[in-house]
């Protein structure tokens, strides 16, 4: 057994692992030797993904059919992995909802709450108490450079990766004594099914990295948190934006978006 596989396994938890950036993580863990858990709504891609880790890598593979907008999934996720050795939760499931805010779904805006903030804090509450008590393993938040300050026509989202982004910090800082480490992902654009979703061509997209490449540098840095971008080109983005009085910043940002 490898280093990382040592470190974090024998079993890795997926949110999101039917499309995307999740899809890349399920895949590079299996790879990694890692037994996984797969987790998102559409559980027909789940089946054949677990066949193919089974099949390629050897592992096991199991498909748990979750709806995390749903307040009582997280609960039956923690559940379901009660008796396995669980060394690794990537909390990765997530979406965005864009536009002038307080036009769009008022709906759709809870259950990306509901996604993005509450189900990462169950999870990693409900697994936070394992980890310490095993003494190594990791917990991996897929939040977003959005999260790193307000990004204007995209309020609600940014704010839900805000949040993540405080979880993750705090729980760096809580679970590092304990040899557990905590990664905070901020991808900037990732060419998945996301951009296409909220009705973004992402051929239009600034420095547009591909799901393989984020889940690969992630875990490459796992133990580099607290946070950890990806993109050479959003690190320089946001670290001028960042430095620039917060109103210049934000105007700049809404007139980028062409409003
Ligand atoms: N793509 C980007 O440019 C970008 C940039 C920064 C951050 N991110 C973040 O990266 C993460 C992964 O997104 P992605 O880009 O890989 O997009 P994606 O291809 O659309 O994947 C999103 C994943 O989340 C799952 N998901 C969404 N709603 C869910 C729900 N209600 N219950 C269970 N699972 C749900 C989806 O599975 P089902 O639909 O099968 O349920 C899918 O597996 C998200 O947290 C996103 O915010 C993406």
């Amino acid at each position: 057994m490898g280093d990382f596989a040592e470190r974090y396994g024998p079993v890795a938890v997926v949110t999101g692992a039917s499309s995307g950036i999740g899809r890349s993580f399920a895949t590079q863990l299996a790879g990694r030797g890692l037994d996984v858990v797969l987790v998102a709504r559409r559980h027909d891609r789940l089946r054949v993904l677990a066949e193919e880790l089974r099949d390629t890598h050897g592992v096991s593979a199991s498909v748990l059919p979750a709806d995390l907008a749903d307040p009582s999934a997280t609960g039956e996720i923690l559940d379901a992995v009660a008796s396995l050795d669980v060394g690794l939760l990537v909390s990765n499931a997530g979406f965005g909802v864009k536009g002038t805010f307080g036009e769009g779904d008022a709906e759709a805006l809870s259950s990306m709450l509901m996604v993005n903030c509450q189900a990462p804090t169950q999870l990693a509450h409900g697994l936070a108490p394992r980890l310490r008590r095993r003494g190594r393993g990791g917990i991996l938040f897929t939040s977003s450079v959005e999260g790193l300050m307000g990004c204007p026509y995209s309020a609600g989202y940014s704010a839900t990766k805000a949040y993540v982004n405080a979880l993750g910090e705090a729980l760096w800082a809580e679970l590092a004594p304990a040899g557990v480490d905590v990664l905070t992902l901020c991808p900037g654009a990732t060419d998945t099914e996301a951009p296409r979703l909220q009705g973004i061509d992402p051929t239009t997209l600034q420095d547009l990295m591909s799901p393989y490449d984020v889940a690969h540098a992630a875990l490459e840095h796992l133990r580099d948190g607290p946070t950890y971008i990806p993109s050479a080109h959003y690190r320089d983005l946001f670290g001028t934006l960042l430095a620039m009085p917060r109103g210049d910043a934000l105007t700049a940002m809404a007139r980028s978006m062409g409003r």
